[in-house]
């Protein structure tokens, strides 16, 4: 089988059409945007909440100053609260509006706050800092879009890293050994109990996979880092001296999914979809049936759960 080439473009306020740039996207090509007046409104509105609930101290610094456990409490609520907040889904909307979205072929996941602290000071639940993965491990479809922003200035050394040569070459990763149904049924409520250590059963690569070479992008708050889920990414271990507060997103679009248009598949063998798990921009409904029929795969265990929970602990994968 041929593998893809590996196309490390990258575009900066690309003003090319969703379809186009897309396509680029399960080419592995990334897309890169400086904050949109829409971008800045979702930002500044994530923003105000981190800070309302760490107030009188700085969230960036906050670790400095209170037990982990303490940041957990403050930091772990936050998520669900985020999510279901009525303003939060228009101010997406609108958000992916800016950027030439259509709103009835796109489908949307919940959004995720995440915070990584500095200095190995929260490692494991809500503070989990992923080590390098697809997505598409996860039971993402190869047609999953990621969009990222960050919700201050931040540092190369507490970014995300890509690791461009991964693209074309699949690596062991026992994505096979994972049940998406499963992993939602026994995982969701486990997250935010942990604290020093996640005992969760993942994929995973080989420990001494290369990570370099490896791209990072800094971009400025409410800025976008847009990434098909078939990248190879990591989160950076964090040494900057600074919690990096962050958002991000999934996407996928109908038209496409019906199409078959997606990223090559060079290693994920999940079992399970989350397609369920994506609702239209435009109304909140759900993928019709079929389409995600035509992504279903392997057994659904007894005892599954299909659509994650993000009242179960607020956190998942990846
Ligand atoms: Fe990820």
């Amino acid at each position: 089988m041929t593998q893809p080439a590996t196309n490390n473009t990258v575009y900066l306020n690309s003003t090319a059409p969703d379809r186009v740039r897309r396509e680029r996207l399960y080419a592995g090509q990334i897309f890169l945007f400086t904050a949109t007046p829409e971008t800045t409104a979702l930002r500044d509105f994530a923003a105000e909440m981190i800070e309302e609930a760490f107030a009188p101290l700085d969230p960036v610094t906050a670790q400095f100053d209170m037990p982990v456990e303490k940041f957990v409490e403050i930091f772990g609520p936050l998520k669900p609260k985020f999510i279901h907040h009525p303003k939060t889904k228009q101010l997406m909307r609108d958000a992916l509006a800016s950027l030439g979205c259509d709103l009835e072929e796109t489908y949307l996941d919940v959004p995720r706050l995440r915070g990584v602290t500095s200095d190995s000071y929260l490692t494991a639940g809500v503070g989990y800092a992923h080590p390098l993965h697809r997505d598409t491990w996860w039971s993402a479809p190869l047609a999953q879009l990621n969009w990222w922003m960050p919700m201050y200035e931040f540092e190369s050394e507490s970014s995300m890293a890509f690791h461009p040569p991964y693209w074309g070459t699949g690596v062991e990763n026992h994505s096979e050994d994972f049940n998406y149904y499963e992993w939602n049924a026994v995982g969701r409520a486990q997250a935010a109990t942990h604290i020093h250590q996640d005992t969760r059963v993942q994929p995973h690569p080989p420990a001494d996979l290369a990570r370099d070479p490896q791209v990072r992008f800094v971009v400025p708050p409410g800025g976008i880092v847009v990434f098909s889920g078939a990248q190879m990414h990591s989160t950076v271990p964090n040494t900057s001296g600074r919690s990096r507060f962050s958002m991000d997103f999934r996407t996928v679009n109908v038209a496409d999914l019906k199409a078959g248009r997606a990223a090559p598949n060079v290693d994920s063998h999940p079992q399970g979809t989350s397609l369920r798990d994506f609702r239209r921009m435009s109304d909140d409904a759900h993928l019709p049936d079929e389409v995600v029929a035509q992504y279903d795969s392997g057994e659904i265990p007894e005892g599954a759960v299909l659509v994650f929970d993000p009242n179960g602990g607020g956190v998942r994968a990846p």
